[in-house]
């Protein structure tokens, strides 16, 4: 098992749903044949190998890592690197080993660990209202527009992360496994699909998705950015998340049409879920109005609800969409090296699926071939990485139903 957690695939139907509703266990062990019997035979626990014989060699292992990766960022000497991390950051040696390379290639480096200024990847508000925590303007805000580069467990889809942004400030999600970091280390043919990707998505007017299950729905784009992720960045105002290869854009919120089936089998990301039934939503004028199916099903709208704005409401006091029921965004993967077994980065990146995503979408910068440009200010956010779809640009075939990119500029 070695420092790898105890996988979630393969345990029953009945406990996957289970884990989510409840908060597991975490235990760290020399040996996990140590442990009471008990903290063994619960689905609930994730037991995880430490390897005290290496742990010097591991952090060493990481200062190569995040040096090389920092070259590929292009960080300087005499630059500001700051490294965010919340209070419950899982790999507190990543703080560690990246101040010590950005420290080697001549920046200024410091970490601050605070809490979550809002809203997180999961949609959850996690920190105190409004810019209170880390809104424009508030200090953690001031912190992130004054460093040159921000690595770490970065805030999407927050003012404060968007002013950082605006004002120059490249930042870097990273916070995956470093087994994970090594396999998908940026890659120039990912790089150059992702970037012709994205491309071709900004030009494109329509996104259509269809499949053998029922699904055909199309979005509209006109005039929307598009977006690739890459895993590294190193233009000014740029966001990207290591690992990453993809493609995506936010289509207009009120023109989405048809029907979306998500199959057994599909990861619901943000819910750390995997479908264990099939689930039909029909959209109508951009909106969700129908999420059919089983328990998935409920799961998802149960969800959505929980952000809906009182008496059904779809625009906020201020008059911004803030709804939680239209998609967000949606695009392709284009990392050859993802696996679909992995839940993560790998589900968003694997090659030839397709992610279509739901709720926020008011991510905004201006880089290349970044942001979503969206409207919809709803807290919540929920990715869905699809196989087995064919999704069109304009009519032309771009990715088809045996997960295959097809024009072969993009493949
Ligand atoms: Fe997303």
């Amino acid at each position: 098992m070695g420092s790898e957690k105890r996988a979630h695939y393969g345990e029953s139907e009945e406990s996957m749903k289970r884990r989510d509703f409840t908060r597991s266990l975490s235990v760290q062990a020399v040996a996990a044949s140590t442990l009471p019997s008990a903290l063994l035979a619960s689905d609930d626990v994730d037991i995880e190998e430490i390897d005290i014989e290496k742990p010097m060699d591991q952090v060493s292992d990481l200062v190569d890592l995040f040096y090389a990766h920092m070259k590929l960022c292009e960080v300087k000497e005499g630059e500001t690197f700051l490294f965010y991390a919340t209070p419950g950051i899982q790999r507190k040696e990543y703080i560690t080993a990246s101040l010590a390379a950005a420290k080697l290639l001549g920046a200024n480096a410091f970490s601050l660990v605070a809490n979550s200024p809002g809203i997180g990847n999961e949609g959850v508000p996690t920190g105190l209202p409004g810019g209170a925590a880390g809104g424009e303007g508030s200090l953690l805000g001031a912190t992130f527009v004054a460093a040159d580069v921000v690595y770490g467990e970065i805030p999407l889809y927050n003012d404060g992360h968007n002013a950082a942004l605006a004002a120059g400030t490249r930042t870097l999600q990273v916070f995956q496994p470093a087994e994970t970091l090594k396999r998908m280390y940026p890659h120039e043919e990912v790089t150059k699909r992702s970037y012709a990707g994205a491309e071709v998505m900004r030009a494109a007017n329509e996104i259509r998705v269809t499949d053998d299950f029922g699904s055909d729905f199309t979005l509209s784009k006109n005039g929307r950015p598009g977006h690739a992720q890459v895993g590294f960045t190193k233009d000014k105002g740029r966001w990207d998340h290591w690992p990453s290869g993809l493609v995506a854009c936010g289509p207009i919120e009120t023109e989405s049409n048809g029907v979306y089936v998500i199959k057994k089998g599909d990861i619901i990301l943000s819910l750390q879920h995997r479908a264990t039934s099939d689930i039909k939503i029909t959209l109508e004028d951009g909106r969700l109005v129908k999420i059919e199916g089983g328990y998935d099903a409920q799961m998802i709208r149960e969800r959505l609800e929980l952000f809906q704005l009182p008496d059904g409401q779809q625009y906020d006091s201020d008059g911004n969409l803030n709804d939680p029921f239209r998609i967000s965004h949606a695009g392709w993967g284009t990392e050859h090296r993802a696996q679909w077994q992995v839940f993560g980065m790998d589900s968003e990146s694997m090659y030839g699926s397709v992610m279509v995503s739901l709720g926020r979408n008011v991510f905004d910068y201006t880089g290349k071939y970044a942001g979503l440009d969206g409207e919809n200010y709803t807290p919540i956010h929920i990715d869905i990485c699809c196989r087995n779809k064919n999704l069109y640009l304009d009519g032309e075939l771009i990715v088809s139903s045996d997960n295959e990119i097809i024009p072969p500029e993009l493949a």
